[in-house]
């Protein structure tokens, strides 16, 4: 069973050089300047362009729900923000969840923090909420995201031809997951 209590609580899970707490509305100003970050929008494939107003709304309705976690990255030694990783579309009846991360921009990046809250999410969704399996979609000019998944165990399933539509382009999107019994290194 789904532990949804731990979902409403979102305990904090916090690592050697990270935090990661609950995502709420404090987290505007940064995760704001995120959105308009072009890298991490061309990584993350995000087509559509939001108003200040849906994000504030979004963060504000983050605490307390129960079918998803949505976390902010925290650098340990002074709080700062450096991104998001969410748990989401969990599926009860047969204990799956999505997972997606995004760090706020290139001078993050690099830095073993998404390793890091990669982990921290993994061992939460498998050990304390009790997901069997999570799985994710990167895309194929994405090496960086495909090595950081790889290194904490995901295993690539398959690939959607042709599913973006990019600058012009038609990108690959590839499939991974991790089960609960797999090596998490
Ligand atoms: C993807 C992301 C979460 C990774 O987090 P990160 O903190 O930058 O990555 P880390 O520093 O933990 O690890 C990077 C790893 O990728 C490797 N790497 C970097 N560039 C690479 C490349 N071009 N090809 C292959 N591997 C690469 C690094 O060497 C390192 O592996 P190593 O520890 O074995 O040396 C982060 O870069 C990010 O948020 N990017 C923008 C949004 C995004 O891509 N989200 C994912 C969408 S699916």
């Amino acid at each position: 069973m789904i532990d949804t209590e731990a979902l409403r609580t979102q305990p904090e899970l916090t690592g050697e050089n990270i935090v990661l707490a609950q995502l709420d509305e404090s987290c505007f100003e940064p995760a704001w300047r995120a959105l308009r970050e072009p890298e991490t929008i061309r990584l993350t494939g995000t087509h559509t362009v939001f108003t200040e107003d849906q994000i504030r709304t979004w963060l504000a309705s983050r605490p307390g729900l129960d079918d998803r976690a949505d976390y902010a990255i925290l650098r340990k030694e002074d709080r700062g923000y450096l991104g998001e990783v969410v748990l989401s579309d969990f599926d009860g009846d047969n204990r799956s969840a999505a997972f997606r991360i995004a760090l706020t921009g290139p001078d993050v990046f690099g830095k073993g923090y998404g390793t890091e809250a990669t982990k921290l999410i993994l061992d939460f969704a498998f050990d304390v909420v009790g997901v069997h399996r999570v799985s994710l979609e990167v895309f194929d000019f994405n090496p960086r995201a495909q090595r950081v998944y790889e290194k904490c165990g995901f295993v690539r399933e398959g690939l959607q031809r042709e599913a973006l539509w990019w600058d012009g382009e038609w990108h690959d999107v590839v499939t991974m997951a991790i089960l609960k019994n797999d090596p998490r290194p």
